[in-house]
């Protein structure tokens, strides 16, 4: 495995793989990886000729920049996880590498970034698209890989390949949950034995919500999941919306095929998301 720090050399690997006709799986991460990770990492080595990961934490999608500052950085183990999942190339840039000008795009992904985490953490979906389309125009890859778990990121980044005309296609990946049901995460690290024994309840409230969901209507639901946290005595919830899988926007009646939960949740100071499709 090849592991580079410099655009130039990665984006030359590249462009030597295209024009011996090589097709490149690409897979993003902000590193601290885990099992679920590795999933991408494993579709896209069955996939293409070629995996490149990327592990780079992106300073401009975080709007806390104590998040930003704890979140975990693991780069040694990291390398060890990518060379026994098969990844060709390890990217692996520094912030000035990536941003020498300190810039972060603005774009419009209209109703699609203002619900959700858009809503609670203003700027965030701004710093995802332009580190993604930087990282897609050093790696220009036949596919990227994103997981379900940040199911509104994997939206965003089909409006952005969509409005950007990038030739990359988009391949979705489902969620890679622990044991317990807990959805793997790097944040997960964070959190304190207490914490971590209580976030499965997160998966378990999903679980009844989709149980719900034939005979009962969206706010029905909404406030079946309300009342399930409202005294819990180490998770508090941020927001928890049905909404349709495309469109992404509150649905006010009867679930449909295709609608999902989507939830936040504090353990602690740790945040959490998750989500189902209900029907
Ligand atoms: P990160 O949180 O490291 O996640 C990298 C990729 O792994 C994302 O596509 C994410 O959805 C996927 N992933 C994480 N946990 C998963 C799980 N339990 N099951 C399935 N997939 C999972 O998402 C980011 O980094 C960044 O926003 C990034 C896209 C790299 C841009 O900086």
């Amino acid at each position: 495995m090849t592991v580079t720090e410099t655009i130039s050399e990665t984006s030359a690997f590249a462009r030597e793989a295209r024009q011996n006709g090589r097709t490149i799986g690409f897979v993003p991460t902000m590193g601290a990886l885990h099992e679920g990770h590795l999933t991408l990492v494993r579709r896209a080595r069955k996939e293409n000729d070629l995996v490149v990961v990327s592990i780079f934490v992106n300073p401009i999608q975080f709007n806390n920049p104590d998040d930003l500052k704890k979140y975990p950085r693991t780069l040694e183990k990291d390398l060890e996880m990518l060379k026994g999942a098969g990844c060709d190339l390890a990217f692996c840039p520094s912030v000035e590498e990536m941003y020498p000008d300190n810039h972060r795009k603005s774009y419009d992904f209209g109703d699609l970034a203002r619900v959700m985490e858009g809503e609670f953490r203003p700027g965030h979906f701004d710093g995802v698209a332009t580190v993604v389309q930087r990282l897609f125009e050093i790696t220009h890859p036949h596919r990227a890989y994103f997981g379900e778990k940040d199911y509104q990121q994997l939206q965003i980044i089909r409006a952005l390949v969509r409005n950007e005309h990038i030739d990359t296609e988009i391949v979705p990946c489902p969620i890679s949950r622990e044991d317990d049901g807990l959805a793997r995460s790097s944040r997960n690290e964070r959190l304190t034995p207490a914490m971590r024994k209580a976030a499965p309840y997160i998966h378990m409230v999903l679980e009844e919500a989709r149980s719900l969901a034939a005979n009962h209507t969206a706010p029905q639901i909404v406030n079946f999941v309300k009342a399930k946290f409202s005294d819990h005595p180490h998770l508090k919830l941020e927001y928890f919306t049905i909404a349709g899988g495309n469109t992404l926007q509150a649905v006010e009646g009867r679930i449909s095929p295709g609608d999902y939960g989507f939830i936040a949740v504090f353990a602690g100071e740790i945040r959490l998301i998750d989500n189902i499709r209900l029907i």
